[in-house]
């Protein structure tokens, strides 16, 4: 039932010991990093101020503006010979945020995501296959460790291509899936199209996260595939996935508390909310080597669930997440700041500064189309619009990693917003 029955079932007390333990040990590392010895000057703080988790309240946060004002090394706190990964977020605008890793953190990291996958019930007969980019998409790598670790046959599919994602499901005995949930209505849609009915299939234990999803979405996922689906919070800020994860009550996800502290705060007034009651989700990792992060500002809207687990663990539960904070839109399992899609369209002189981002779902498939407004007195010659669809769309593509449908509109077409603008318009039928 537990895969790390010790730390899984500590009493609250326990868990308060071993994070205190674990603080002081971060905050003396943290003086290792550049970003957080200048951060404890400037503040004039010291490690040793901090005598209570309490006392954490103390310590600035951490953004992620700060990540990206460090970039690429400046928030590392161990020698770069010391690190053997990085993972960088998207786009080219703006400063990207760069994680570090040492072979420790990676070791952590696996083991978190194994704890997460025994907890669902996988084992080593599974065979678990993997539906998310690899490379710099956490949930690649991440769950790829954290599944081998576990002794799984793993496939390593990676993102797209839904009739090999089939085939593979079908001639390998797939028992166990990772798909974001939109992916897994798509994935659906495909089978029947091919004459396949899920539940003929070994495929049993579905795990879905990266994107938000309701209730009602999981429970629709799980009775078109035959599965029991567990919801799966990470991000990779925090390494990627392995963070927060459902136990087969399916009531919350427990986060793992002997690696991270949580806080939820009010993000307005950036204290912390009652208990129970929805705020931004901070947390200080307490367990990472290359680049601990005290107090980072996830941005994601969530709160803590009140009460006892009956699966035995005392880690407390969040509740499904909310929202966010900031504008960060997330299509496909990619996230999209709408500031990337206006530095690439503020390139094009014949566009004017007026858009639109539309997001849609069509067959199944989450679609982004932008609409802007061009210049007056631009062209109207059929190739050289043609050509300017294509080459913004290349470019749109390039720093967002997804591809949008591009419409170029007549100037004044597009609503104009009293105030601040609203360039988002979520249609998403989930
Ligand atoms: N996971 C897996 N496959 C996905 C997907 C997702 N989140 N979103 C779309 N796809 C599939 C599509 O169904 C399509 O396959 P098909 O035509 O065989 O059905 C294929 O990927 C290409 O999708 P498309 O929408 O045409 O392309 P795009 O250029 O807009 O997007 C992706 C490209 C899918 C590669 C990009 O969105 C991606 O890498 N997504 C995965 C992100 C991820 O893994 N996040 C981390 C999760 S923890
Ligand atoms: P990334 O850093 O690319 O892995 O993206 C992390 C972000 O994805 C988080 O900050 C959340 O906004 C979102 N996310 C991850 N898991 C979930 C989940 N289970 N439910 C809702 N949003 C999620
Ligand atoms: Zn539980």
């Amino acid at each position: 039932m537990y895969l790390h029955a010790a730390l899984e079932t500590l009493s609250r007390n326990g868990i308060e010991k071993l994070q205190m333990e674990r603080l002081r040990k971060t905050l003396n590392h943290c003086q290792n990093s550049p970003f957080y010895r200048n951060r404890f000057e400037e503040y004039k703080l010291s490690p040793e101020d901090i005598k209570t988790l309490d006392d954490l309240k103390r310590i600035p946060f951490t953004t992620k503006t700060d990540l990206r004002n460090n970039y690429p090394f400046g928030m590392a706190a161990v020698p770069l010979d010391k690190t053997v990964r990085l993972h960088s977020s998207s786009g080219t605008t703006g400063n990207p945020t760069v994680v570090l890793h040492t072979q420790q953190d990676l070791d952590q990291w696996a083991e978190a995501v194994a704890r997460c996958l025994y907890m669902v019930g996988l084992r080593k007969s599974d065979i678990f296959q993997n539906s998310s980019g690899y490379g710099m998409f956490t949930g690649g790598l991440g769950f790829q460790y954290g599944a081998e670790r576990l002794g799984m046959l793993t496939v390593p599919a990676a993102a797209g291509n839904t009739l090999r994602q089939i085939k593979f499901i079908t001639d390998f005995g797939t028992t166990a899936l990772h798909a974001i949930p939109s992916y897994a209505s798509r994935l659906y849609e495909v089978m029947l199209q091919q004459g396949i009915d899920p539940r003929d299939t070994k495929l049993r234990t579905l795990l879905i996260g990266a994107e938000p999803h309701s209730e009602a979405q999981r429970k629709r996922i799980e009775e078109m595939l035959g599965v029991k689906a567990y919801n799966s919070f990470g991000m990779s800020e925090m390494c990627g996935p392995g963070v927060a994860f459902e136990c087969p009550e399916q009531n919350g996800m427990h986060i793992w508390e002997d690696y991270y502290i949580v806080e939820i705060i009010n993000p307005d007034t950036l204290e912390p909310v009652a208990d129970g009651e929805i705020g931004e989700l901070v947390l200080t990792t307490i367990n990472r080597e290359a680049m601990p992060l005290l107090r980072y500002r996830t941005r994601d809207l969530t709160r803590i669930l009140p009460g006892a687990c009956p699966c035995g663990r005392n880690h407390v539960r969040l509740d499904r997440m909310k929202g966010r904070s900031d504008d960060m839109i997330i299509l496909k399992g990619v996230n999209i700041f709408p500031i990337q899609v206006e530095t690439i369209l503020m390139k094009f002189e014949e566009l004017s500064s007026n858009y639109l981002i539309v997001l849609s779902t069509n067959n199944n498939n989450d679609e982004m189309s932008v609409e802007v407004e061009l210049e007056e007195l631009f062209t109207d010659d059929y190739s050289k619009l043609q050509w300017l669809t294509k080459e913004i769309t290349r470019q749109l593509k390039d720093e967002l990693l997804v591809t949008p449908k591009l419409k170029l509109v007549k100037k004044g077409s597009l609503p104009k917003s009293e105030g601040k603008a609203v360039r988002v318009n979520d249609m998403r039928n989930h």
